[in-house]
């Protein structure tokens, strides 16, 4: 698969079989990934990675908590700014739009849209998942690099076969996946990533992209 085709074929897949990942092939993904780039290559990422019991627990403890309505936990950062202003608004509605649209889910439906976004607790039913920290001294920068760092991850796994789904939302439960994985203290959870096999049984959005001139600027020379 060249890297074309890995980008054109990542997408955040919302629907997993219960096929096993191989630990191999995890391993392999993630030797690969260290590569990614990062300023002063500080590799200021921290990756846990859960499969069998241990994901099973997590899921298990994360539906608990949803089905009694236990809050959130307070934010370790903020996932999107207070007011999200034009074009950030209406990028984000679209995708509302198509995202559960595709589900037949109407837009004042949110009980329904509700129900949809707790399969994230249940990481789609993927059989593996990561789970991406970063210290809390870090700044800018370097969550960037942990950007780079995890769409080199999802590229990857897709030249393994692979899909992925990148979860903000499993910082909502930042407690119960610390108690989990019993990470240490002075990190962040950014996010978590749901991996395996995609369930093409289930109806999927293919999500849309703005066009080239509302967010690239050609400035050329003469
Ligand atoms: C940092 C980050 C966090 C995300 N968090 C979630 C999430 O919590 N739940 C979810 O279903 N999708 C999540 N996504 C997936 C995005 O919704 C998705 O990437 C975007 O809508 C574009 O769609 P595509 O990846 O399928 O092209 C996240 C993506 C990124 C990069």
């Amino acid at each position: 698969m060249d890297v074309y085709e890995a980008v054109a074929s990542r997408r955040a897949v919302r629907a997993f079989t219960d096929r096993p990942v191989p630990r191999a092939t995890l391993e392999r993904v993630l030797s690969a990934a260290a590569w990614s780039p990062s300023g002063s290559n500080l590799q200021p990422w921290h990756t846990y990675v859960l499969t069998g019991a241990p994901l099973a627990e997590l899921k298990k403890r994360a539906g608990e908590r949803l089905a009694s309505g236990d809050p959130w936990d307070a934010p370790e950062y903020e996932m999107y700014p207070p007011e999200l202003r034009s074009p950030y608004r209406e990028r984000r509605s679209v995708f509302g739009e198509q995202r559960y649209g595709a589900l037949g889910i109407a837009r004042d439906d949110l009980e329904a849209r509700q129900r949809a976004a707790a399969a994230n607790w249940d990481c789609f039913g993927a059989p593996a998942a990561l789970f991406c920290y970063i210290d809390k001294d870090m700044g800018s920068p370097q969550w960037a690099d942990v950007g780079m760092y995890l769409q080199t991850v999802m590229l990857l796994l897709r030249a393994e076969g692979l899909h992925s789904c990148t979860q903000m939302a499993w910082a909502k439960y930042h407690k119960t996946v610390a108690e989990v994985l019993a990470a240490p203290d002075g990190l962040i959870l950014f996010c978590g990533m749901s991996i395996g096999f995609e369930d093409v049984t289930a109806g999927d959005a293919r999500i849309g992209r703005a066009p080239l001139d509302e967010t690239v600027t050609f400035v050329d020379g003469v």
